[in-house]
């Protein structure tokens, strides 16, 4: 039986009117001739709880979550699944009969942008450098675990933060701990096959990310998760010294597809006129 009922869906944060989810599936709704909804809602987080209820009575399908709930979720969903559980945090509710379940979609946003754009690249052949260790960095470490990097470098200005995710990591022997100072050194990046940043720092409004190419050999991908600008200084550094280059801009726009297909059952597309649309 068909209805004519609309599919409601959403982003919860705070604030929210940044964010270019409505844009991503606002784009693809359109697309597939979808009757459904996705709207931004800024939930400061003394009203998370009650948010997300009324979310609940008013009939949504599903929802994202992005800062500073992604954590806080967690204890209202019913189910976690363990891609979640491992990660520690939750950007996709779907609900259903009243009961959520969360997933996150972060770690396959960030792996299939690095497949999209360098489909050649071989995770399994060499260590890989990972700037940072905040929300992003824990599912970017469980990607490249799961693809099958042999060592992960963790260089992260607090330790006590990279400690913190090596704690809970599901392979925490493969995950080496750097001083913050050691990201530039010989040692650190002379056998690199993969350099991410995933720290803030290069962001529009925010420090550059200091940092040194001298001794990253030449056939290392550089991938940078901050994507405003698309052009970050560590992947215009990367790009003169003849390193591939993958700009973060791809991980955002995979990220939303798995949500996209678990609350209307199609898997849609990353397609030249939404990407050239998502970064006018
Ligand atoms: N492309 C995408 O789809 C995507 C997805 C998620 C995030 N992002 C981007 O990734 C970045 C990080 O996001 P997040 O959610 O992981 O943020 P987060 O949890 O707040 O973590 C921020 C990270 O940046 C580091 N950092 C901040 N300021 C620094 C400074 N002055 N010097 C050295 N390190 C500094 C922090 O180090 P400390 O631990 O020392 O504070 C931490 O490792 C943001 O720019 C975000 O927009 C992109």
């Amino acid at each position: 039986m068909t209805t004519n009922m609309t599919t409601k869906t959403a982003l919860i944060g705070h604030p929210v009117s940044h964010s270019k989810s409505p844009l991503i599936h606002g784009h693809w709704i359109a697309k597939h001739g979808l009757n459904a909804t996705y709207e931004a809602i800024d939930l400061p987080c003394e009203d998370l709880e009650e948010g997300v209820q009324t979310l609940i009575r008013e009939g949504y399908k599903g929802f994202n979550i992005t800062v500073p709930h992604k954590v806080d979720i967690m204890s209202l969903c019913d189910q976690i699944d363990d891609l979640a559980r491992i990660v520690g945090a939750v950007n996709t509710v779907t609900i259903e009969n009243g009961k959520l379940s969360g997933t996150n979609t972060d770690v396959y946003g960030f792996t299939q942008n690095i497949r999209e754009t360098a489909p050649d690249f071989d995770f399994t052949k060499g260590p890989a450098l990972v700037l940072g260790a905040g929300g992003a960095a824990r599912a970017i470490i469980q990607g490249l675990i799961a693809q099958g990097v042999p060592e992960i470098r963790l260089s992260n200005r607090t330790k006590e933060k990279a400690l913190e995710l090596l704690e809970n990591a599901s392979t925490p022997e493969k995950i080496k701990l750097l001083n913050w100072d050691a990201r530039s050194e010989k040692s650190t990046q002379q056998d690199l096959n993969l350099l991410v940043n995933t720290t803030s720092l290069g962001m529009t409004g925010k420090t550059p990310l200091e940092i040194d190419l001298t001794h990253l050999p030449p056939a290392a991908h550089v991938n940078d998760i901050v994507y405003a600008p698309l052009m970050t200084d560590l992947l215009t550094k990367a790009k003169a010294n003849g390193n591939p280059i993958i700009t973060g801009i791809g991980m955002l726009l995979h990220q939303a597809r798995p949500g996209f297909k678990l609350w209307h059952g199609i898997m849609p597309e990353v397609t030249e006129d939404l990407r050239e649309k998502v970064l006018s």
